[in-house]
């Protein structure tokens, strides 16, 4: 497969591999993703299903209420953001969660990302232990590294679905205590969601243990086996940290939200109004729109549901292992049968087969060389024409 290159691809260069000595480590799915933008440039077809985002715009109400607010002045908003969209998340929770949240909890943010950098300062001292699944997110252990912050690594298990127990916090506790615990359900790049039941006992061993949850709710609304169930259901010591990116298709509108419980909420508006003033107005506004847009969120979800399936049942076929995930647009497959080096294989699938994939050393820098993580969020001829490339490439690697 390698005479496919085409030309110009010396240009590329080697894979970045490296880490620094702070743990801060290269998004590898990022660098894959540059690496297939020059493939581009260099007059190739990529199948991109590395990256985590949708394919589709906005809703079109979202965009006309954006373009309809263009021409007004575009200030600063109150620090926790305008409270018509603080007063439309609150009906978000009545709605979908039975649950009575007061706007004055909520602080909108730029995106999910923002709120965690508000989260860890407004809860824990500089240097706290903060625990995190492996696998997870990658920008969990980044983000709290480069804020100095000490990240805990919870390893969770394939047997299991990648599901967090109660059991498995209190493992990981009794070897080395931490003060809070950032988790996601459902999870990237697993998918795992965890029920009512599950979510129940994860918060009550927090408690228990007096360790500070914060419940990454990126994924809710994406789930494929049952609705979504909030910490806020649960708990009022939580925090809540969500996003308008992957449900709403607003990747780009960098626009999330958080639920503070009521002692954090004053620390959490000082540090916003600080680092970031408000979050910026135009999205607070597309974002209100689409809170009244789920209609089309869930044509997006049938859509992933299709690929969901598709992808998992192709996967199987090329001898590829994992189970089709509770949550998200993700499948995160094994590759032991193929390769113990993740970036390589990826990289290699990337330069000889077009598809651009994240390697699992993104998600878990221990067992990650064993795994690799494909996004379905895009088109379902990506998909297809993407599992075609696959199979002529591990039928011509293996
Ligand atoms: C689990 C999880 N949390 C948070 C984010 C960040 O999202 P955003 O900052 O766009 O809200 C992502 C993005 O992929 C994610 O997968």
């Amino acid at each position: 497969m390698r005479d496919t290159l085409g030309p110009g691809l010396s240009m590329l260069g080697a894979p970045l591999m490296h880490t620094t000595d702070t743990g801060l480590q290269p998004f590898f799915a990022m660098e894959i993703l540059a690496r297939a933008k020059q493939h581009e440039a260099a007059g190739r077809d990529i199948c991109h299903l590395e990256i985590g985002e949708p394919g589709v715009p906005a809703a079109p109400r979202v965009l006309a209420a954006a373009a309809a607010a263009l021409n007004q002045p575009q200030g600063y908003t109150h620090a926790k953001g305008r409270i018509e969209l603080r007063v439309a998340l609150t009906r978000y929770y009545e709605e979908l969660h039975g649950i009575a949240v007061d706007p004055h909890q909520i602080i909108v943010t730029m995106g999910s990302s923002a709120g965690f950098i508000l989260a860890f300062h407004a809860a824990f001292a500089p240097g706290a232990r903060i625990a995190v699944t492996q696998p997870g997110y990658p920008a969990y252990l980044n983000t709290l590294s480069g804020l100095g912050f000490a990240p805990v690594e919870i390893p969770l298990s394939a047997t299991n679905g990648w599901r967090l127990t109660g059991p498995d916090i209190e493992a990981a506790f009794a070897a080395a205590p931490f003060a809070g615990l950032l988790f996601a359900s459902p999870a990237n790049p697993t998918g795992a969601a965890v029920d009512r039941a599950g979510l129940g006992e994860i918060v009550a061993t927090c408690e228990r243990l007096g360790v500070r949850l914060i419940s990454d709710e990126i994924y809710h609304g994406l789930d494929y086996r049952a609705a979504s169930v909030s910490a806020v259901e649960l708990t009022r010591d939580a925090i809540v940290i969500n996003s308008f990116s992957k449900y709403y298709c607003m990747t780009g509108w960098r626009i999330g939200w958080m639920v503070l419980p009521e002692g954090l909420i004053r620390r959490g508006e000082m540090l916003q109004q600080n680092l970031f003033i408000s979050a910026p107005t135009l999205s607070q506004i597309a974002a209100e729109a689409a809170l009244a847009e789920r209609d089309y969120a869930e044509v997006q979800k049938a859509a992933y549901a299709e690929n969901r399936r598709l992808l998992g049942d192709g996967l199987a076929a090329l001898g590829f292992g994992g189970q089709p995930a509770d949550g998200a647009f993700y499948a995160y497959a094994d590759v032991g049968r193929f390769t113990n080096n993740s970036m390589e294989f990826c990289t290699r699938l990337l330069d000889e087969a077009g598809v651009a994939a994240a390697p699992g050393i993104d998600f878990d820098r221990r067992r990650g060389n064993g795994f690799v993580r494909f996004s379905y969020a895009g088109k379902r001829q990506t998909i297809e024409k993407a599992l075609e490339r696959i199979g002529a490439f591990v039928g011509s690697s293996t």
